[in-house]
């Protein structure tokens, strides 16, 4: 089984490309590629900018990566209630190719932050709005207080009863 995973946010320290990254680890024997989402900068999306750059290699390159995935694991910054701009704008390019961008693939959502609700607003937008882009959400989970249930030297959640949650989310893919 082959699983794609990727952070929906641009920062180089993001908490929540750590928090899919241990969530990988939880798929034993699985395939794992992790994504970066600055390896698929693009213009901020614009219908004028795409008349003139069509549909760019990079989101074509996006939607051709979860078309070889068997399952996908997502981990959603939140933005002022909201995806984080640089996953807006590479789902709004990869859209216009294939409204179906998440084709069909089981999915295991997931969000953090430092705060106590962990993004649980930009993870319910996402489990939401997955379906309308063919999304098969399997499991959500949202960890709260990134800093106080993760442990960053370890890479692992420090928290027992998270760990269970966590795990029966992830299993829900196989
Ligand atoms: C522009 C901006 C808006 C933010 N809005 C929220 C928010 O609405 N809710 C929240 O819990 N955290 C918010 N935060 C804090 C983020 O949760 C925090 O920066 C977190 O590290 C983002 O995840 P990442 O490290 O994976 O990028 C915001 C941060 C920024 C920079």
């Amino acid at each position: 089984m082959k699983v794609l995973a990727f952070a929906a946010s641009s920062s180089t320290t993001s908490i929540n490309k750590r928090l899919v990254t241990y969530a990988t680890t939880l798929m034993a024997s699985a395939e794992i590629e992790i994504l970066d989402l600055n390896d698929y900068e693009l213009p901020l999306f614009s219908e004028d900018k795409e008349k003139v750059l069509g549909k760019p290699k990079l989101a074509q390159d996006f939607l051709d990566s979860i078309a070889a995935s068997d399952a996908l694991i997502v981990s959603f910054a939140e933005h002022n209630g909201s995806y984080s701009a640089a996953y807006k704008n590479l789902f709004d390019w990869c859209s216009r190719i294939n409204p179906k961008v998440f084709q069909n693939k089981p999915m295991v959502l997931l969000s953090t932050s430092p705060g106590a609700r962990g993004g649980a607003g930009v993870l319910a937008l996402a489990e939401n709005s997955a379906p309308f882009f063919s999304g098969d959400v399997k499991a959500s989970y949202s960890l709260p207080s990134f800093y106080e249930n993760f442990d960053l030297e370890g890479s692992c959640v420090n928290n027992e009863d998270i760990k269970v949650l966590m795990q029966s989310a992830i299993d829900k893919l196989k």
